[in-house]
């Protein structure tokens, strides 16, 4: 089996179809939503630091570990670490990509929704409280939220049962290039709007009275979710990535654009909201009431509209797969399923999940634990808890348990240590397992400062 493995065939496509998992709703979505019901700036500084101290080192790792595995997150952890309980972290991850595909589909479900009423130019003629209205009526209704929600989760399917190569990569190349430019002309607009600087400053000055440590917290868990790290995501397509490839600049460069993307969407919505009086945080349904407003102060708002909700529902296709991935990686390695009847599987039990995430803002509303509906709860445990103690789990897996030598064989190869490596190995052993376990252990209460 090992030996038949699909892999990345160049090393634009490494990146692309990294960047293609990282970039996404997280970017578009829920930056935006998570953002705005922080405080705005402060927690964006917060967001960037975490980016650069722990999201990049961390994607470096995660990339290593799964090229030196050669296998999906569990088993890769099988391989380097045999006779050992580390696997943990691959099961870890295997249920982190359900909760996430699950309320990811549904949110993706309205991506589908409003790529309809673009084209149907639903939005025409609406005011600011009409699509609040628009937003609430679909998202609360019972039937076509779950028919998109399973739409997009066949969609993605399909995509992951086609394999690496034809599948993964050959979309990706294309189109993420294609959403960037989008948001740049969005973003040209938005800050021309009457009212901008308010939105500008709520992004870009930090308040920091706003900071606490739930702040702290929703940074890291936004950082690790935007990056796709914590939870094996990045480890298995780095089993896909040639031995050639160098991975640090392959980490730095998918980081990058990530942070790119969320910060140029940041800046296409929030003027918008404040010059639209759209309250900053009106949570999940932020992006969907914002920049239907802006397409209709622009010239050729109408295509535009369908060319960016076409892109956001490709920027999550190509997140989605990684996600799926995961568990059909891990059904067929491990359990010995052929990749059909694994995607089959994940398909159906992902499927009822989804469904049920969909209903979440409707019939199952008042469906709730801790406070939480299941959308908000899956969000909530995923982002928050599992993937800030995956990545913590890994960085110390990384920096404690494997072997320092073959850790710097996947990084730079046969030459000596040198500076930049040994900065990295210290943040690796040092510092990142340490600040993530503060971070989460002050926000959950088991530590106070
Ligand atoms: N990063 C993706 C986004 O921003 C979502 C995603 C894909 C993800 N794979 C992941 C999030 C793994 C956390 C973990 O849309």
């Amino acid at each position: 089996m090992q030996q038949n493995r699909d892999g990345f065939s160049s090393r634009f496509g490494v990146i692309a179809a990294a960047a293609g998992s990282a970039i996404g709703l997280g970017n578009i979505w829920r930056f935006p939503y998570v953002l705005g019901e922080n405080g705005g700036g402060a927690f964006f500084l917060i967001y960037l630091a975490f980016i650069v101290l722990l999201g990049i080192p961390l994607m470096l790792t995660e990339m290593s570990i799964g090229r030196a595995g050669q296998r999906n997150t569990y088993g890769s952890f099988r391989n380097l670490a045999p006779k050992s309980k580390w696997y943990f972290i691959g099961i870890m991850g295997v249920v982190g990509a359900y909760m996430i595909l699950s309320f990811y589909s549904a949110v993706a479900g309205w991506t589908l929704q409003y790529l309809y009423d673009a084209v149907v130019n639903n939005f025409a003629n609406k005011n600011s409280a009409d699509l609040v209205s628009m937003y609430e009526t679909f998202t609360s209704s019972s039937f076509m939220p779950v028919v998109w929600t399973l739409v997009f989760l066949f969609l993605t399917g399909l995509v992951v049962v086609a394999g690496i190569e034809k599948g993964i990569e050959k979309y990706t190349k294309i189109l993420m290039p294609l959403l960037f430019v989008i948001i740049v002309v969005l973003d040209i607009r938005a800050v021309s709007l009457d009212g901008a600087e308010e939105g500008l400053s709520f992004l870009f000055n930090p308040d920091f009275s706003k900071i606490s440590s739930k702040v702290v917290l929703e940074a890291l868990g936004q950082a690790f979710f935007s990056l796709s790290l914590g939870m094996g995501t990045i480890i298995t397509y780095g089993s896909y990535i040639d031995k050639k490839e160098k991975l640090f600049s392959s980490a730095v460069s998918v980081s990058l654009a990530d942070t790119a993307i969320a910060v140029l969407a940041g800046v296409a919505i929030f003027p918008a909201v404040f010059a639209f009086g759209i309250e900053p945080d009106s949570g999940p349904g932020l992006v969907f009431i914002t920049l239907p407003n802006v397409f209709q102060q622009m010239p050729g708002g109408y295509f535009f509209s369908i060319i960016f909700f076409f892109l956001l529902v490709i920027a999550a296709l190509t997140s989605s797969i990684s996600l799926l991935e995961v568990i059909v990686a891990y059904f067929a390695e491990e359990l010995n399923m052929t990749r059909a009847k694994a995607t089959m599987v994940s398909f159906i039990s992902v499927g009822v999940l989804g469904v049920l995430c969909a209903l979440s803002f409707g019939p199952m509303s008042k469906v709730t634990l801790f406070g939480f509906t299941i959308f908000q709860l899956f969000d909530y445990v995923a982002s928050n808890i599992l993937l800030p103690v995956g990545g913590m789990l890994i960085v110390f897996f990384a920096g404690w348990v494997w072997a320092r030598s073959r850790f710097k064989q996947e990084i730079i190869g046969e030459s000596k240590e040198n500076g930049l490596f040994k900065i990295f190995m210290f943040i690796i052993k040092f510092v990142a397992p340490f600040a993530i376990a503060l971070v989460f252990l002050n926000a959950v209460g088991l530590l106070k400062f």
